[in-house]
C-alpha cells in the first residue's frame, strides 16, 4: 500500500509523517517512509535550487517540474519493488507537483507515469498558522504564496478524493484523526485507538 500526505509548507508533514511511522510500526506492521523530493542524484539537484530559487525567472517553475517527475521515476522502481512487502508512507508526491508547478497539463503528462497512491491525505492548515510554524526555515514562504497554495490543495482534494485532516489543531489531536484515518484504511480495530 502506497500511503502519502500532502500539505502547504508549515502543515507538519515530516513530523506527522515520522509519528505515523513509529505508531505503524508498533501496530506491527512493516513501513518504509520516503519523501519527495529523494535521496537521488535528481533529488540532491532539486534540494540545491530549492536553496536558492530562482521564482522570478519564467522557465524556473517549468525546469523543476521536469526534476521532480524524473526523480519520481527513479522513485518508481523503488516503489514497485517494495509495495508487495511493505506500507510506504510518503511526505509528498506527484500531487505536489501539480499544485507547485505549472503548466498543469504539461505537469500530468510529464507525470503519467508516477505511481498513483492507495490513499492521499491533506494536512489542511491555513497561511497564518502556516507561516508562523516555518518561520525562520522557509525565508521564501509568503503568506499570499501559502494561501494560493493552500486554495491549489483544496480544489485538487474535491477532484482527487484526498482525506483532509486539519492541521491546525493540536498535535495529539491531529494524530489520533491521523490515526484513525489509517487504521479505517489498514484493516485495524479503529476503537483501540487511544487520543
Ligand atoms: P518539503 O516537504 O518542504 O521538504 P523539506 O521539509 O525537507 O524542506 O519540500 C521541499 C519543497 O519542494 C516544498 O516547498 C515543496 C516543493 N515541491 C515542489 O515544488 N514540487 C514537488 O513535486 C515536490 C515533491 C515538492
Amino acid at each position: 500500500m502506497y500511503i502519502v500526505l500532502e500539505g502547504i509548507d508549515g502543515s507538519g508533514k515530516s513530523t506527522q509523517t515520522k509519528f505515523l511511522k513509529k505508531w505503524m510500526q508498533n501496530m506491527g506492521l512493516n513501513v518504509e517512509l520516503i519523501a519527495e523530493p529523494t535521496t537521488s542524484p535528481v533529488g540532491q539537484l532539486i534540494r540545491e535550487l530549492l536553496l536558492n530559487p530562482h521564482t522570478d525567472k519564467p522557465d524556473f517553475q517549468k525546469k523543476l517540474g521536469l526534476l521532480f517527475a524524473a526523480d519520481r521515476l527513479f522513485l518508481k522502481d523503488k516503489l514497485n519493488s517494495l509495495e508487495n512487502d511493505k506500507i510506504i508512507l510518503s511526505d509528498r508526491s506527484y500531487y505536489s507537483s501539480l499544485v507547485y508547478q505549472e503548466p498543469k497539463e504539461w505537469i500530468c503528462s510529464l507525470n503519467r507515469y508516477a505511481k498513483k497512491p492507495d490513499l492521499i491525505i491533506l494536512l489542511d492548515v491555513d497561511e497564518k498558522t502556516a507561516m508562523k510554524r516555518c518561520k525562520g526555515t522557509d525565508g521564501f514562504e509568503n503568506e499570499a504564496f501559502l494561501k494560493n497554495t493552500r486554495q491549489k490543495y483544496l480544489d485538487l482534494a474535491k477532484k482527487e478524493k484526498m482525506v483532509i485532516v486539519d492541521a491546525t489543531a493540536g498535535i495529539r489531536l491531529v494524530q489520533y484523526n491521523l490515526k484513525r484515518v489509517l487504521a479505517s484504511q489498514l484493516g485495524l480495530c479503529v476503537s483501540s485507538i487511544t487520543q
